[in-house]
């Protein structure tokens, strides 16, 4: 995974403070759902593995991870709707992986809404497997619609 060729031209930095901003324009332009400014700043102060994705000095995506004491959950991945599909987001999971793989923690687990086709179908390509599926866990993204499932889904890392 952390050998195929992409064209995002970004470059994956820890995040600092002052990218919060611009981290929550796209999170809020990704996700039906948005974390909070707070949520943001509270994540970035508990040390959570915080990922920006930098290109010609503006923000193109994110990824938040919490490191638990075996393992992590991937909370957030999101990039700017006009540079999608360019490879930012396997970017900013292969750095993520490095990192984990160095602290050996595995494996890495997310929820995704069975509804965003986008996420799995990435999450897929990147050989994340399906463990597991928590039924009506979300809000619905769509207004008058019932609740909706999360997949939960893992990589097994290597160190
Ligand atoms: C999911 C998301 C992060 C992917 O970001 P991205 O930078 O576009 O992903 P990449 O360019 O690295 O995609 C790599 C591969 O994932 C798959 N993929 C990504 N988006 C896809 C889509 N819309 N449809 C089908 N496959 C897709 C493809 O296999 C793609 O490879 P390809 O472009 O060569 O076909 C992005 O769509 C996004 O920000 N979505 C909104 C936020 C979100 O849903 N986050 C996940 C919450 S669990």
């Amino acid at each position: 995974m952390l050998n195929e060729l992409v064209f995002c031209s970004a470059e994956i930095t820890l995040m600092r403070e002052d990218d919060i901003p611009f981290v929550l324009d796209i999170e809020r332009q990704s996700n039906p759902h948005p974390w909070s400014e707070s949520s943001f700043r509270e994540a970035f102060a508990s040390g959570y593995l915080c990922l920006v994705a930098r290109e010609a000095q503006c923000i193109v995506g994110f990824a938040i991870v919490q490191v638990l004491v075996d393992d992590a959950e991937l909370l957030l991945i999101a990039v700017n709707p006009s540079s999608r599909r360019s490879g930012c987001a396997s970017m900013l999971l292969a750095e993520a992986v490095q990192r984990l793989s160095l602290i050996d923690r595995s494996p890495l687990h997310l929820e995704v809404r069975r509804s965003n086709a986008a996420a799995i179908a990435f999450y897929e390509a990147r050989k994340f497997a399906l463990t597991g599926v928590r039924k009506n866990y979300y809000p619905s993204g769509v207004a008058g619609q019932s609740r909706e499932d999360a997949l939960l889904m893992s990589l097994a890392l290597r160190s």
